[in-house]
């Protein structure tokens, strides 16, 4: 009896290992179409930006720059289909810009609180920012 139940606790860790070892693969693949973020950045920093200063900045959803899955489960983030993901890549490049040339951080960094601007200066919650309209 005793036996029995030492390896059942065996048996359950193991278990978690496995499922939460492979749910890390599901969910934070490495990133393969990085063009002007880090190659080296963590999938913690990456979906910051993606959801803090993207999604939050532009008050959009992941699908506004990411195209559908072909085999429609979910998006394909690694795909550059939707004309929106590279103007949002030229939109960091210019924003990098920016701060670096204008704003003289030496380093400007995506996550980076004190980046001076940043897509929310501009955008302020708005995918198309208007400058006729104030607010
Ligand atoms: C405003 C457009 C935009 C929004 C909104 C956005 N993304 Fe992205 N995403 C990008 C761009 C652009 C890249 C590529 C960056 C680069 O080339 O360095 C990217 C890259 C990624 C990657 C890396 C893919 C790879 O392997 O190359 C993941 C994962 C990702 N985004 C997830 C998300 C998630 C999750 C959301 C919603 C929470 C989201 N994105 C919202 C524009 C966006
Ligand atoms: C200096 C101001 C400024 C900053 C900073 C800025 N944007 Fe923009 N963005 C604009 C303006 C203005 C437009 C509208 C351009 C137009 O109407 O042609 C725009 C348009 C866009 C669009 C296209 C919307 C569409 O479908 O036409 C995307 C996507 C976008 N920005 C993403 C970003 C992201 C992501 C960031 C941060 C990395 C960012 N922008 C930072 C000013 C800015």
């Amino acid at each position: 009896m005793w036996m029995n139940r030492k390896w059942y606790i065996i048996l359950a860790l193991a278990t978690v290992v496995i499922v939460t070892s492979a749910a890390a693969t599901i969910t934070a693949p490495e990133p393969v179409n990085l063009k002007v973020l880090s190659k080296n950045i963590s999938s913690r920093d990456l979906q910051s930006i993606m959801a803090d200063d993207f999604e939050d900045g532009l008050g959009v959803s992941c699908n506004f720059c990411h195209a559908n899955a072909a085999n429609g489960h979910g998006l394909d983030f690694v795909s550059d289909a939707k004309p929106e993901k590279e103007i949002a890549r030229r939109m960091m490049r210019m924003t990098l810009n920016i701060n670096k040339r204008w704003l003289k951080n030496k380093h400007p960094k995506f996550g980076d609180a004190a980046l001076a601007v940043q897509c929310i200066t501009c955008h302020k919650g708005q995918a198309f920012p208007d400058a006729n309209e104030i607010k």
